[in-house]
């Protein structure tokens, strides 16, 4: 056990009631004024570098259909950030996307994730805290989760391939929260779409207002560089291994010579003809409208290359949000608000048998999160202290006192947290947004080993906390039904339960398409609908009332009979 329960306030609570103090006066002056007094102080002070501390925090995610660039534009930014010194330091943190199969393999590459799950640098004054995202399709509920954590995300699209499948549904879960995104078209040094097919994809698929803030001159063999709309500057293109420094040019637009000595008349005539069309089709880029999800500036360039990284950068750190307001049942909590409050949205178990513990991964919203001080579990209605929350700063990790809004730190736990978790200073907080999404492949689960039923129960349970996959309880049968994202977790399930709970499963194949949770304000129509259907419905382990659709065709049938009833694609 590492957090204690107990029943201390919180150590940098600083608010003096008048009968802390004592009515003797002192030197003319009653004593509970002087405490006051300093008692303000305190909280001023503590406020004043909460607010300093919380400016500087710019917490975002990359996401990107798998093999599009995600893993090398991290290293990029790390390097830059200086929190690397060598490329190739971040490869071997990825899930091999390809070896399926091999699940030990992905277990041990999780291990190692875990280390950098949250990597932090210095930039330019600020602390930028890149929330990695496991790039397997098969984890990818943990992605949505993660996004549920930052502020902003960059999304990383191949030139060659445009949108793809993931970054549709990654980018859709983004809109839910009107997050707000940059996008970086990637691998211009390959033969690629059209620079404005592209932005029409992003357009249509993504739903998405785009501004190009970049454009590019060229593409695969005859890629040149780009020029920077924000700003307005040419970077010049070098092939691999000789971009140790970009090559910028400060270079206006009207310098036609200059410009054509540089690219060539062809390539000039062209570009010009090409901005003539962005600034006419595109909307300028409007911060505002950015911040609120509105509207999402573009980049261009080549991460392998380091091209066109510098500049996202730096335009990154000029525009992107800090700490944002979020979401609750009850209210908007606010980062620079002085208590404590914060949700788990991951919890990472250790592989090793010898070591049970897991890693909650706990953000920070608002006030300041301090070691060895009794936080309120709102689930559980239970002070409980951390004495070793880690940072996961790249390449090391490391036990911290203090963590400020923005901030994801590591809570060891033994089993006290489920993702969704709030600690607060002991208000009753949900914060929303972490919502469950519907998984796409349903299995019966069965206990195929009766004298273990409570170490099966016990590990499905735990498992299931830990957001590996959903369980659904059928209402008639009350038989098992995990549904997940992708088929690799049923393995994870298998072994898990054998290795770490000594129980065994097995699985039964049920044909289902979509889980939706069922919304209705209509006590009547609701309970004509679940006599009508009670085979089809299914309780999630919140005790949530699902539809198990067979095909989707099912749900916009019952769309048409049941007009009253609410068919929701996540669990929020
Ligand atoms: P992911 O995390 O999004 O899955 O993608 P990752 O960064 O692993 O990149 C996928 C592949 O694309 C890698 O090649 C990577 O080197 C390559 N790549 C990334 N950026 C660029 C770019 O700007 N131009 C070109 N031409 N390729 C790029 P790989 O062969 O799968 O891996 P590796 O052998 O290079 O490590």
């Amino acid at each position: 056990m590492h957090e204690e329960a107990g029943g201390l306030g919180a150590k940098h609570r600083t608010t003096v009631s008048p009968q802390d103090s004592d009515p003797a006066e002192c030197g003319g002056m009653p004593k509970h004024s002087i405490e006051l007094s300093l008692s303000q102080i305190l909280v001023t002070f503590a406020l004043f570098m909460n607010l300093e501390e919380l400016n500087k925090r710019r917490t975002f995610g990359i996401v990107s259909h798998p093999d599009a660039g995600k893993t090398t534009l991290t290293e990029k930014l790390l390097l830059f950030g200086g929190a690397i010194q060598i490329a190739g330091a971040v490869k071997s943190n990825k899930i091999k996307k390809h070896a399926t199969s091999d699940f030990m393999e992905i277990e041990k590459q999780r291990g190692i994730s875990v280390a950098t799950s949250v990597m932090a640098f210095p930039y330019r004054g600020l602390q930028i805290n890149i929330l990695d995202t496991p790039g397997h399709k098969d984890f990818a509920e943990d992605t949505y989760r993660t996004l549920s954590a930052v502020d902003s995300a960059i999304v990383v699209i191949d030139v060659a391939k445009g949108v793809e499948e993931q970054t549709e549904k990654l980018v859709e879960v983004c809109r839910m929260r009107s997050t707000p995104i940059i996008v970086f078209i990637n691998k211009l040094d390959r033969e690629g779409k059209d620079a404005f097919d592209l932005l029409d994809e992003v357009e249509t698929q993504l739903k998405l207002r785009v501004t190009p803030l970049s454009w590019p001159i060229g593409m695969g063999q005859t890629f040149q560089g780009v020029y920077s709309i924000y700003e307005k500057k040419l970077i010049i293109f070098r092939a691999h291994g000789k971009q140790e420094e970009e090559e910028s040019i400060s270079i206006g637009l009207e310098e036609k010579e200059r410009f054509e000595s540089i690219i060539g008349v062809k390539a000039y005539a062209l570009f010009m003809e090409e901005l003539e069309t962005v600034h006419g089709v595109y909307p300028e880029f409007d911060r505002e409208a950015y911040l609120n999800g509105k509207l999402c500036p573009v980049f261009y360039g080549s991460a392998v290359n380091n091209f066109g990284v510098r500049e996202l950068l730096d335009c990154f750190v000029d525009i992107a949000p800090g700490p944002r307001s979020r979401e609750t049942e009850s209210r908007i909590i606010i980062p620079t608000e002085d208590k404590l409050s914060g949700f788990v949205f991951k919890i990472h178990a250790n592989m090793d048998p010898k070591h049970r513990d897991r890693i909650a991964f706990f953000r920070v919203c608002s006030g300041v999160f301090m070691r060895n001080t009794n936080y309120y579990h709102v689930r559980l209605d239970r002070q409980l202290k951390f004495s070793n929350p880690t940072s996961f700063m790249a390449a090391r990790k490391e036990i911290i006192d203090e963590a400020y809004p923005g901030d994801v730190i590591g809570l060891y736990d033994s089993g006290n947290f489920k993702i969704g978790d709030v600690l607060t200073e002991g208000e009753k907080l949900q914060f929303k947004g972490i919502p469950r999404f519907s998984p796409e492949i349903f299995r019966y689960v069965n206990n195929a080993d009766p004298g273990k039923f409570k170490q099966f129960a016990k590990g499905l349970e735990q498992l299931m906390d830990e957001g590996v996959a959903q369980l659904f309880t059928k209402e008639e049968s009350q038989r098992k039904i995990i549904g997940v994202v992708g088929a690799l977790q049923f393995d994870v399930i298998q072994y898990r339960l054998e290795h770490e709970y000594g129980a065994k499963c097995s699985y039964e194949p049920i044909q289902l398409a979509k889980a939706c949770w069922v919304h209705c304000s209509d006590i009547k129509k609701l309970n004509e609908f679940m006599s009508r259907r009670k085979k089809d419905l299914a309780r999630d382990k919140d005790g949530q009332l699902v539809f198990l659709a067979e095909s989707l065709w099912t749900i916009n049938l019952l769309k048409d009979n049941f007009p009253e009833i609410e068919m929701r694609n996540t669990s929020e």
